[in-house]
């Protein structure tokens, strides 16, 4: 079995993983949303105070599986540094005391494998990834070789929901709940301009959109109806800039199967719009359990397992942690 760990943000989570089967055996996680929620967003230092209660707190939950432990997974890359750490130092702990090797595991990485839980991998496949800190198209070729087709050139996707939700005064985090306020809105009140829709560019930008919603937000008394209205017409637009890049990315491009993943793809009208690709693309869509798309462990668990299987362990003094991801995905 694997025991893998994730504190790369404000999610202080565990799990234990069957290598044989990849089965989930044990997840739990632990949000700091709503220590986090007076602030308005993430406190780092925080975060990482808490993650340094929360993660031993989950762990006597697991002791029962030591002595049937392999290895210990641990995300190390891209997070915020100080809540790496925290999860990085109980890997260490934990290596030294069960004499157990390491697998550091890429978050991003991670997300792909929560498509894959308690089954095997199905690569090639083609990757939208939508957290809190990336937007990316990517070309998965197996465990080693992905492409980055398109990513962000500011905000990402996430990020510029959780801006727009503060300005309309929601609360951390707010993607969630724009979505809500939307499903009641009119997404033609306001006609926002889809970013870069007329630039021959692969890439996504966010900071202009975010800018236009400041400013009607800054001409209208802010009431519910009006709160609805703009979310939906933020989120038509935001969805509408990513079609139109993925349209133009694939346009003369075959898809047999394309994934989903991250924090936001846990969003209905993102994916109903992509189900429509799909179907005109003649692509397999694939989405992971609602519960899988925000941080978890079990995710950094399963790709534990393939990383264990391709002996991808690291000493423990070469085990460090990057804020930013070191070579995820390779530019093409
Ligand atoms: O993957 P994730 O849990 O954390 C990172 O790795 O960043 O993604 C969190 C992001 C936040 O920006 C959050 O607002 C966004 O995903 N998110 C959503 C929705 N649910 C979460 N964005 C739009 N619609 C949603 N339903
Ligand atoms: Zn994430």
């Amino acid at each position: 079995m694997i025991l893998s760990i994730e504190s790369s943000c404000d999610d202080s989570s565990i799990a234990i993983t069957r290598i044989k089967d990849k089965k989930l055996l044990f997840h739990k996680k632990i949000s700091q949303e709503s220590e986090h929620a007076k602030y308005g967003g993430v406190v780092p230092e925080l975060a990482a105070r808490l993650h340094a209660v929360a993660l031993p707190n989950i762990l006597e939950s697991v002791k029962k599986y030591f002595s049937e432990l392999k290895a210990i997974a641990v995300t190390n890359e891209p997070g915020l540094s100080v809540t790496l750490v925290e999860g990085v130092v109980m890997a260490k702990a934990l290596s030294v005391s069960l004499k157990l090797p390491i697998l550091p595991i890429n978050h991003l990485k991670g997300h792909i494998y929560s498509l894959f839980l308690e089954q095997d991998t199905n690569f090639p496949m083609d990757i939208l990834l939508v957290s809190g800190g990336h937007t990316q198209v990517l070309h998965v070729k197996n465990y080693d070789e992905i492409e980055m087709l398109a990513t962000t050139l500011d905000d990402s996707f996430g990020e510029s929901f959780d801006k727009v939700a503060k300005m309309l005064g929601f609360e951390y985090p707010g993607g969630p709940i724009v979505e809500t306020y939307a499903k009641h809105g009119d997404s033609e009140r306001f006609n926002f301009t889809v970013p870069m829709s007329n630039s021959p560019k692969l890439a996504f930008s966010y900071s202009g959109l975010k800018n236009q919603v400041r400013l009607a937000i800054e001409k209208e008394t802010t009431d519910e109806k009006i709160k609805s209205d703009i979310s939906a017409s933020f989120q038509k637009t935001a969805v509408k800039h990513l079609m139109q890049k993925i349209k133009k990315i694939y346009k003369d491009k075959k898809i047999e199967n394309f994934g989903i993943v991250g924090g936001a793809s846990a969003n209905l009208y993102l994916r109903a719009r992509l189900e429509e690709f799909c179907k005109d693309k003649k692509a397999n869509l694939h989405v992971a359990p609602l519960e899988f798309c925000s941080d978890n462990a079990a995710m950094i668990g399963r790709c534990g397992v393939d990383a264990f299987n391709l002996g991808k362990f690291t000493n423990m003094d070469n085990l460090a942690v990057h804020p930013r991801s070191s070579e995820f995905a390779k530019n093409v």
